[in-house]
């Protein structure tokens, strides 16, 4: 079975206990598909007062993350285990976040994510270390965490054995180029709201034919642009 380590670089490494503590994440711990790995970056500084950011040289506002800490931290980490897997800056600067990357990162044995903080980083440490520059979306946001929350989140969903049912993920949205279908559960009717007749109809087949034509209309609906890709794609 499959195992992904993941490093997590951050000036702010507590914010992900509670997260790979609970739910899926904590499951795929459990179930030893999946081990995190928290590392603060201002270990890594060799100044006086541990300092990790300094001023822009050319001026300008905020702060920028010195080289120093971050390669340290970087090489250190990379060192504590022989699996070298892949190693990803979050960034808005980065290539868009997107189920396909999910599903290529999920068959990786190692997953290095080093979040910065500030007004960016100093642009030697792209330079030097071999990163994958990945943004979750056109927004900025303070820090990296969230967005390797999101990326994390993605990827171990998506190990072998984690979900219950392999079929999860692959009615997903997104996971065939759609959006999910509508899902009910119990009870048959709500305040009046009733759940589609199809669905209680026992009839399997009939039921799939539902399901994919809502998913290909909520598609059309909401998310033209997907639904564009998929008309080329099968012209
Ligand atoms: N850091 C700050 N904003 C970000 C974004 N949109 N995606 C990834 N990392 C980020």
């Amino acid at each position: 079975m499959s195992r992904i380590r993941f490093d997590l670089l951050s000036l702010f490494p507590e914010v992900f206990r509670p997260f790979v503590n609970a739910s899926i994440l904590r499951i795929a711990a459990e179930k030893q598909v999946a081990e995190y790995h928290l590392h603060d970056i201002r270990q890594y500084s060799r100044d006086k007062h541990k300092k990790v950011d300094d001023k822009p040289y050319g001026g300008g506002p905020g702060m920028v993350l010195r080289c120093e800490p971050v390669v340290s931290a970087y090489e250190d980490v990379q060192n504590m285990d022989e699996r070298t897997g892949t190693a990803i800056l979050l960034t808005p600067q980065g290539k868009t976040f997107q189920q396909e990357t999910a599903k290529r990162l999920a068959r990786e044995e190692r997953i290095t994510l080093l979040c910065g903080h500030y007004e960016g980083f100093d642009e030697r440490i792209r330079d030097m270390l071999p990163l994958e520059e990945i943004s979750i979306g056109d927004y900025v946001l303070s820090g990296g965490e969230a967005a390797a929350m999101v990326l994390i989140d993605a990827v171990v969903r998506l190990i072998p054995g984690v979900l219950g049912h392999e079929e999860s993920t692959n009615n997903d949205s997104f996971s065939d180029g759609l959006l999910e279908y509508p899902q009910y559960t119990r009870p048959p009717e709500f305040r009046g709201l009733k759940v589609p007749d199809v669905l209680l109809s026992g009839n399997h087949k009939e039921i799939e034919l539902w399901r994919r034509a809502q998913s290909e209309k909520r598609t059309y609906e909401r998310r033209s642009d997907l639904w564009k890709d998929i008309t080329q794609n099968r012209s």
